[in-house]
């Protein structure tokens, strides 16, 4: 295969986010998050469990960074757990909290790793959840208060702040299809989510500027919608009719100034748009400096009468689409493996929302530790050419959108550690350092060496 190298100054780094590595759930003060009440309610997460623990890396950071530093990476991208700092959601700040990520700062910047903040990855104050959550709109303004806590204390050394991690998972898996928490199944709230969710972070982008920070994003995860049949009709109207749920009610907003009228009128269709209010778009408008993308697979979809629809995840989509099932190979998840779906998505959102800088904020893949790659007593070895397979593609994707003109800053890998995969709970193994549950004991798998080498090599 041909050697590709990266520009200049690519930035390569890893990612995680609160809820799934931190453990400590009740540690200095932290307060109770949706995915605490979620996780420890029957029946919503995998054998019942829970971010209580996870890789305990709020005791273990120190030795994470470390290891960051060997693998030699540039960026590291976390979240910020908002009730550690404002353990209600409102209302005075917990230094206890904010001392956590003060700390894990300057060790990151002592080894020369840029810090990426990631202000909201899912975790909402359980006090916030138990007044609509993302459903009131004062949960907006109330971010927005929060943000300018979390940049008080780590503005003077993080340059990098991005609002909210996919916001489509919080609005239609966390209110439509109910299998994220808080929940709940209801479009109406699903949408009041979504519009409240970009309001939050507007208010949150210009509170974070006026305060002097220099690059704010946000992370969204845009689908590369596909049409099963390039010569259907239906097929591009199902398409269509997706994309607009799926990316264009973000993009939109966010960058091309309003919500697309196709997608308001298939949202007035089903739900009355009251949350919607005079100078919301104006306020979600905010310039951004930065769009985080993450990738993980392709969508393809079918225009038919009969189609099942995505269910509350694609609120009105039944009756019209069918959402065709991944063809292998597949990651563990079940997910698609098409790289080149990396490129087209790249180069879509740089041709339809020019002069924004992308950065891949996550794209990995899950797989099961293959038996055999553990040795009893002796070192762990985890042998995952199927995880160096998945990275190597989507970075020659990335590649090649790049070359195609995308102007592309870096790739974060999902994950630096195995860690809690939401409703799959720990069974879901991303992570290309692996992560023993019982010790808390880390190894780096064959990915995390072979990622060493393109770092260092800034290229395969
Ligand atoms: C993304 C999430 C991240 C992780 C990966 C696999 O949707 O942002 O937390 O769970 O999927």
């Amino acid at each position: 295969m041909t050697q590709l190298r990266f520009p200049e100054n690519f930035l390569w780094g890893a990612a995680t986010a609160a809820y799934q590595i931190e453990g400590a759930a009740r540690d200095d003060g932290r307060g109770t998050s949706i995915w605490d009440t979620f996780s420890r309610t029957p029946g919503k997460v995998h054998q019942g469990h829970t971010g209580d623990v996870a890789c305990d890396h709020y005791h273990r950071y120190a030795e994470d960074v470390a290891l960051m530093a060997e693998l030699g990476l540039g960026a590291y991208r976390f979240s910020v757990a908002w009730p550690r700092v404002q353990p209600d959601g409102t209302g005075p700040v917990n230094p206890r909290g904010l001392d956590f990520y003060d700390r894990l700062v300057d060790a990151l910047l002592d080894r020369g790793i840029d810090p990426i903040v990631t202000l909201y990855h899912w975790d909402l104050p359980q006090a916030l959840g138990d007044r609509g959550g993302w459903t009131n709109r004062a949960t907006a303004e109330h971010f927005a208060t929060y943000a300018t806590a979390v940049y008080g204390r780590l503005g003077d050394r993080v340059s990098v702040w991005t609002t909210l991690n996919e916001p489509w998972c919080s609005a239609y898996l966390g209110y439509g299809s109910g299998v994220h928490a808080p929940g709940e199944q209801d479009p109406a709230a699903a949408f009041a989510a979504v519009h409240h969710l970009l309001l939050g972070h507007g208010l949150a982008a210009r509170a974070l500027r006026a305060a002097g920070a220099r690059t704010v994003g946000i992370t969204l995860n845009p689908a590369d919608v596909r049409p099963a049949d390039e010569s259907s009709a239906a097929d591009a109207a199902a398409v269509r009719l997706v994309d607009g749920l799926h990316n264009r009610i973000f993009l939109g907003p966010l960058l091309a100034g309003g919500y697309p009228e196709d997608v308001l009128e298939h949202v007035s269709r089903l739900v009355e748009p009251t949350f919607l209010r005079d100078g919301d778009e104006k306020q979600i408008a905010a310039p951004i400096d930065l769009l985080g993308i993450n990738y993980y697979q392709p969508t393809y979809v079918a225009g038919r009468p009969d189609g099942a629809g995505g269910g509350g995840a694609y609120p009105g989509t039944d009756g019209a689409v069918e959402f065709l099932p991944p063809v292998g190979p597949l990651t563990e998840m079940g997910w698609m493996v098409e790289p080149a779906g990396l490129t087209r998505l790249l180069e879509r959102i740089a041709a339809d929302y020019p002069g924004v800088p992308l950065l891949i904020t996550e794209n990995g893949a899950a797989y099961p530790d293959k038996p055999g790659t553990e040795s009893p007593g002796g070192p762990i070895q985890v042998a995952d050419s199927d995880r160096i397979a998945y990275l190597d593609g989507h970075l020659r994707a990335a590649h090649e959108a790049i070359s195609r003109g995308v102007d592309l800053r870096g790739y974060l890998v999902w994950s630096l550690l195995d860690n809690f995969e939401w409703a799959e709970g720990y069974r879901k193994r991303f992570g290309i350092v692996h992560v023993d549950y019982l010790t808390q004991r880390r190894t780096p798998k064959s990915s995390a060496r072979w990622y060493q080498e393109v770092i260092s090599r800034n290229g395969l």
